[in-house]
Parts: C-alpha cells; structure tokens; sequence
C-alpha cells in the first residue's frame, strides 16, 4: 500500500479548498473534523446570532453576542470576554459585513446578518478596525494549539473594494496566530444591493473561511 492508501485507510478525507455547498453548518462540521488535531472539547461561537452554524450539530458549543434579541447562551463583546484565559479548542467567528448597504427590507438580513451594525466614516465604513481587538480575545481565550474558524466577506463599499480578509489575517497574524489555510464557500446568488443599477465592480458570489491556528505549525 502507498502512503497516500494508508492514510486513507485509517480514515482520511480529503478537503477540497471550494466549497458550492449550501450551508456553512455542513462545511462548519467538515471543518472541525478535518483541521483540530484532537476532538475539540469546548468550542466558542464568538458572534452565534440565531445559531444557524450550529443546526442539527450535537458539538459542545458556547453561543456569544453582543446582541441581547438572539438571546446568546452568553452576552458580552466577544473583544472583552468573561471566560478564563485558554478555555477553548475552538473559536469561530463570522463578524458583521456588507456595512450600510445591501438592505432588503422584504427579507430579515439586517438581523441574520449583522446588516444593521452601521460602519462609521471616521473608520472607513468597514468593520476591519474591530479585528485586532477581537484576535486579542481569540487568542487569549484558546488553548494552545486551538483552532481559529472565520467566515468573511469582502465587499464593495463607498466606491472601494474592502480587503476585509486580507485586514483579518493582518489583525490575526499581529496577534501570533498563523493563518494556515483558506476555503472559498461560493453563493448561489450574489447579494446584490438594488440602489446600483450598474455596479463597476465583478459581483461578490463567493465568501472564505480562514482557518488560524494558535501554534508554530499549520500541520
Ligand atoms: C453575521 S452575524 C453572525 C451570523 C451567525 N454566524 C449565523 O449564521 O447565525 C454577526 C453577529 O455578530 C454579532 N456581533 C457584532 N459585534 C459583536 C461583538 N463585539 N461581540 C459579540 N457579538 C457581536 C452581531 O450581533 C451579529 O449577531
């Protein structure tokens, strides 16, 4: 038997880096069984919102937000954290995107996606300046060679493509985290903000999770 047979045999699945799945709950538990390098006793879903990554999951999961209408399991700033120093295996993180547009009053976005958060001009009208205090938190709240899962979108916003990734992994790897591999989740439809008739920018219809780990090597 070859190497890549054995390995294989005792289990192994490989992970393709585009997902065209629908839902981030299944690619989620693809996720978790693919990158810890142990079962993950305790994980934190740092901006939980109604839990829609955690349906039908039977994983240990503390549910955060800010926000007390998702009645989170706990309610805090997920950049102040009221949990011990090295609690977690795993931190997942899906902070709010698509600042001051995309609003569509016929579906509930502004709730399930964090729409409402408005950007401030003095930041830039991104959510990027929030980042580097959350990784702190991130870091500080896992355990040694834990695991960091974030969902982020870039956007086009007051006439500038956002490099909302690109800012994350900055903020990430300030911090000591070693940004360790990239999935790009495609959409079935872009969001699309119905106030541009002509958009001069190519329609988002792909978003990415970035997986960090808290160690000195991403294998
Ligand atoms: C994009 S939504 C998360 C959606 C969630 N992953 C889901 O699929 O159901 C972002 C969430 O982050 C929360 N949030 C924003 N700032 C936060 C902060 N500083 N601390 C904790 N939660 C925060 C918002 O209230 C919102 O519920």
């Amino acid at each position: 038997m070859s190497v890549t047979e054995r390995v294989v045999a005792a289990g192994y699945e490989p992970l393709d880096s585009v997902w065209y799945g629908e839902e981030d709950a299944d690619l989620l538990e693809r996720l978790l069984a693919f990158y810890p390098r142990h079962e993950p006793k305790l994980i934190l879903d740092a901006t939980v919102n109604g839990g829609r990554f955690w349906r039908r999951s039977m994983r240990p999961i503390i549910g955060l937000d800010i926000d007390p209408h998702h009645r989170p399991m706990v309610c805090a700033d997920n950049t102040a954290m009221p949990f011990a120093s090295c609690s977690f295996d795993v931190v997942v993180y899906d902070p709010p995107h698509i600042p001051n547009q995309g609003r569509d009053r016929s579906k509930d976005f502004n709730t399930r996606f964090g729409l409402g958060s408005r950007a401030s001009k003095e930041h830039g009208y991104t959510f990027s300046h929030t980042y580097p205090a959350f990784m702190q938190e991130a870091w500080r709240v896992l355990a040694d060679e834990g695991i960091l899962l974030c969902k982020i979108v870039d956007y086009i916003h007051n006439h500038r493509y956002q490099w909302a990734h690109v800012d994350l992994i900055k903020a990430g790897e300030a911090v000591g985290f070693i940004a360790c591999d990239c999935i790009v989740k495609v959409r079935k439809g872009p969001i699309i903000d119905p106030k541009w008739k002509v958009a001069h920018h190519s329609r988002r219809q792909h978003c990415y999770w970035i997986i960090f780990r808290k160690s000195h090597r991403c294998e």
